[in-house]
């Protein structure tokens, strides 16, 4: 398989399977044409599929014994409404592939179609994965549960991201993705006349003095060299301007590379809500579950394997240089369950053009990253079955 020139053959016809999907997004759970879409150009395939619940679908290519490997994209849009003016802009109000999954879907479809031609040669199976759901952090839970996991000895993903530039990939063993964590403090205190603070235990200023607390955490508690996030991205007190208020609700989010430091900095979240809400006479109940998933960590083995094998498309200065992100991804749920590598695509335009951040609603990509998220597909295969 000639990588380089399998991609050249179907530029055009990614390109318009991107702007197809980009045109219907539907948010997670409720990827139903999307779906339908996916199942009716793997009919073109002819390759064999199964329907997940209640969105996404699974095809298979290969009939082989041998090594079991998954692909997976993802597929979900957005509640965001689509500012780029684009010809093939979002047609469903109030709903945008605004993080790239269209592309996703794309790329995936476009590898499966080329190896697709090459059935015979694969020594083992592939497992296409079009995984609903990804933007509330359900969807590989759902495909773990049904069933789809089960035999599969190795998973790859990738995923397209604008602030990267275009021509960048990205195949580095380690942390990769950060551990999302959303906690919930309410602090409870005692209302009253505003004229009158001496009657009340006021939370607003309790809140306020919590929240910059909080930012103690990781510029005086956390070993300097960890890399982590503590945001409280929310935060509401009291009901009018002349009344202390009674209760505070901060929200917020934390971000790890390791569960050590994610259950270190939970502890001090929880220890410092308290203690604070105690020096100003309120009372602090903190719901902080389990994260929705861990960090993202590719295996070094495979990731050297595929890497080694990226050398022969892509040149050592487009492999290099994309640290790691403090956005979370929860296809390292599949990876708490089989080894697995996650790939970074750079989809920024070079041209001077501003490049709006994924999950904004005037995102965009270059057309290229499609290409290069093909190729990556594919470099991991040939990395698996060598025969190819
Ligand atoms: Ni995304």
């Amino acid at each position: 398989m000639d990588i380089r020139q399998e991609v050249e053959q179907i530029l055009e016809s990614l390109i318009q399977l991107r702007q197809k999907f980009h045109r219907y997004p539907e948010v997670a759970l409720h990827e139903t044409l999307t779906t339908q879409m996916i199942i009716e150009e793997l009919q073109k395939l002819r390759i064999p599929y199964e329907c997940l619940k209640p969105t996404g679908v699974v095809g298979f290519l290969g009939m082989k014994e041998g090594r079991v490997v998954a692909l997976r994209a993802d597929i979900d849009g957005l509640a965001v409404a689509e500012e780029t003016g684009l010809p093939f802009a979002s047609e469903h109000p109030g709903c945008m592939h605004a993080c790239g999954h269209d592309g996703h879907i794309a790329a995936l479809l476009g590898a499966a179609k080329i190896l697709k031609k090459y059935e015979e040669e694969i020594d083992g199976q592939i497992r296409l994965i079009f995984q609903p759901a990804e933007e509330i952090s359900a969807g590989a839970d759902l495909v773990i549960e049904q069933g789809y996991l089960n035999g599969v000895d190795e998973i790859f993903g990738v995923h397209i991201f604008s602030d990267i530039p275009v021509d960048c990939v990205s195949i580095k063993a380690g942390p990769r993705m950060a551990a999302t964590d959303h906690f919930t403090i309410t602090l409870t205190g005692k209302s009253g006349h505003a004229a009158k603070p001496h009657q009340c235990v006021d939370t607003t200023v309790a809140a306020a003095a919590l929240v910059m607390n909080l930012q103690t955490i990781i510029s005086r508690r956390l070993n300097p060299i960890e890399d982590a996030v503590v945001t409280v991205g929310r935060l509401s007190s009291g009901t009018a301007y002349n009344v202390i208020s009674g209760q505070a609700v901060l929200e917020g989010t934390v971000r790890t590379f390791s569960v050590e430091t994610e259950n270190q900095i939970k502890k001090w979240i929880i220890q410092i809500a308290e203690d604070t809400a105690k020096l100003y006479g309120a009372k602090a109940d903190i719901d902080y579950p389990e994260s929705l998933h861990p960090p993202l960590i590719n295996n070094e083995r495979i990731a050297l394997r595929v890497y080694d094998q990226a050398k022969e498309i892509f040149c050592e200065e487009q492999l290099s240089g994309v640290p790691k992100i403090m956005l979370g991804e929860d296809f390292a749920n599949y990876q708490k369950k089989i080894p697995g590598v996650f790939a970074f695509v750079g989809g920024g335009r070079t041209d001077g053009s501003v490049n709006y951040l994924n999950h904004h609603g005037k995102f965009d990509f270059d057309d290229k990253a499609l290409f290069y998220a093909v190729k990556l597909h594919l470099v991991y295969i040939k990395s698996v079955f060598e025969k190819l």
